[in-house]
């Protein structure tokens, strides 16, 4: 497996994979799957900002996407300045990859690429139900910090959002 930065041509897998879930999980707060156009648009405007889009692919398939990682604003830096050392990211992984270290590798790369910019914290938003995830993000480094209760809803029920963050570094600025 390797992870590189994602190209136009990796946008069709990246979506099937964010969409994979959307019907029968509470990962993603919607009902809504994105489009490929979507998704284009979506890493045109990371890659011009300057934000890291990275997919971890099988080695000997160039092509075939295991899984991507990202990072954005985690709120709005023009806005609010004073948030522009901190960024929120996402992470999906093809479902039947799960429990193969393609979240791991592409977790490492994306947090070295994060220490690289700057950043100072990474913050994770999950979905209370998603277990799973919060116990990955915690195999990585991020503490829980929060739990905003009942603010998502889907499926006909509320669903608590849990904060995770990890602090890159101890620097001043
Ligand atoms: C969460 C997710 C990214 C993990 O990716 P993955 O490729 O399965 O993770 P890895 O195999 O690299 O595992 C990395 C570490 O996390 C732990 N981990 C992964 N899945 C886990 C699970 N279901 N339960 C407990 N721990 C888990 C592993 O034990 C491993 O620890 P180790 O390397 O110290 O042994 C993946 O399951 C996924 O895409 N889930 C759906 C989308 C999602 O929830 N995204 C996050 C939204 S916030």
């Amino acid at each position: 497996m390797r992870v590189r930065d994602a190209s136009v041509d990796d946008v069709p897998s990246i979506t099937a994979i964010y969409n994979e879930l959307i019907s029968s999980r509470t990962v993603t707060w919607t009902d809504h799957e994105d489009s490929v156009d979507d998704r284009a648009r979506w890493l045109a405007r990371r890659q011009a900002a300057g934000f890291p889009v990275l997919v971890a692919v099988d080695a000997t398939a160039e092509t075939a996407v295991l899984g991507f990682a990202s990072y954005g604003e985690f709120r709005d830096n023009q806005r609010w300045p004073g948030y522009r050392f901190t960024v929120e990211l996402s992470i999906h992984v093809d479902e039947a990859q799960w429990g193969g270290g393609v979240g791991r590798a592409l977790m490492t790369e994306l947090l070295a690429r994060a220490r690289r910019a700057g950043v100072h914290v990474v913050v994770a938003a999950v979905d209370g139900e998603n277990t799973e995830s919060i116990e990955f993000h915690e195999r990585m480094g991020f503490a829980t910090v929060g739990r905003l209760a009942e603010t998502g809803f889907k499926f006909g029920r509320w669903l608590d959002l849990v904060f995770m963050q990890i602090v890159l570094d101890e620097q001043s600025r």
